[in-house]
């Protein structure tokens, strides 16, 4: 009778993990099949509206600049009306030294516990390899490590849900060429694919990601790529006081009040993407855009209104840049939404 007890409270608790196992992680091994084919149009349709999770793993450590991501963001950020987090993770300052540059186990682990947190709020999750500043002035010997950090995150995510995409290399610039670029672009979507069949790949293009080098950009070929661009223009306006830009004080004053010509601009870059997009069947992520603390509220309102506005009627999907810092479009301290920008991206 003993005998049977105890197993029959194993058999409970054996089953009770399976139940717990199930619901804690959609994205694990034994719940998640991968899909035999992903529309990568469709999907970038639910990729939709999103917000960066900046100035927090991207930082040397988290909480360096002043943010640690807490599991209750998620969720405000999903009651808020979002369907897609953005999260840059500075992944080169987390790894051996040499060779062959493993990732650190708590790093990763940390990243994990941050992705199931999104993903559990049925959010669409991006991480990329974001302030990888020494390959931007050294690629060749910065290169086996970027491949390196590739190589492992392919392999560690190769399980998690298709809602989680990979972003290859945030705002390559300075020596990584636009013609680099292209190279090192084709060797790590081959790499990827090794074991990511289905995973929608993000790639942007060199100069810092902005518009003036698309037309250097080779696209891969492979259909489940999605185009991302980065948008501030005018930089003098969204980027006005920004400490780390020299000489940005002198831009402080600067408005934008959405007149005609302003916006002219502003259009005739958004239709210079749509016809390259169209041109190379790919659909467009606007991973990046805002305007800094510093600008007037009246200014940043319009201005984020007009750029969410173009990239949705050119069915481009987007995130703002960012969440809760210089940028932010939640005000942490206060725990609320600053109105002003959250009415501009996401309207009643
Ligand atoms: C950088 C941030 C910066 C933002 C706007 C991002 O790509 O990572 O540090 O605040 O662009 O300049």
């Amino acid at each position: 009778m003993k005998k049977e007890f105890s197993l029959l409270l194993i058999l409970f608790f054996l089953i009770l993990s399976f139940v717990i196992s199930k619901c804690k992680s959609p994205v694990n091994n034994e719940s998640y099949a991968e899909p035999d084919t992903i529309d990568i149009f469709e999907y970038n349709k639910e990729l939709g509206r999103g917000i960066n999770l900046g100035n927090a793993l991207e930082a040397p450590s988290e909480g360096d600049w002043g943010v640690t991501i807490r599991e209750e963001y998620f969720s405000i950020i999903k009651k808020a009306g979002f369907d897609n987090v953005r999260i840059p993770i500075r992944w080169s300052a987390h790894t051996s030294v040499d060779s062959p540059y493993t990732i650190n186990h708590n790093f990763i682990n940390r990243v994990d516990q941050v992705l199931y947190q999104a993903l559990n709020n049925d959010l669409k999750v991006i991480i990329n390899v974001h302030h990888y500043n020494e390959i931007m002035e050294n690629p060749d010997e910065e290169k086996a490590k970027l491949y390196s950090i590739w190589r492992q995150l392919s392999s560690h995510y190769q399980d998690f849900s298709v809602e989680l995409s990979f972003e290859i290399l945030n705002e390559p610039n300075d020596q990584l060429t636009p013609e680099l670029w292209n190279v090192y672009l084709s060797d790590l979507v081959e790499i990827i694919r090794n074991k990511n069949s289905m995973r929608p790949l993000i790639i942007g293009t060199a100069s810092w990601g902005g518009l003036s080098s698309l037309s250097d950009l080779d696209l891969p070929e492979d259909n489940r790529l999605i185009l991302t661009l980065h948008y501030y223009e005018p930089f003098q306006f969204t980027h006005q006081g920004a400490e780390w830009v020299d000489g940005s004080d002198e831009w402080l004053g600067t408005i934008w009040r959405n007149k005609a010509a302003e916006v002219q601009s502003i259009v005739s870059d958004f239709i210079t993407i749509d016809q390259w997009a169209a041109a190379n069947n790919i659909p467009v992520f606007i991973g990046e855009f805002g305007a800094y603390s510093r600008a007037d509220s009246t200014s940043r309102h319009l201005w984020t209104e007009r750029i969410r506005e173009e990239a949705e009627s050119r069915n481009f999907s987007w995130a703002y840049w960012e969440f809760c810092s210089g940028f932010g479009a939640y005000d942490d301290q206060a725990g609320q939404w600053r109105n002003f920008l959250l009415n501009a991206l996401i309207p009643e």
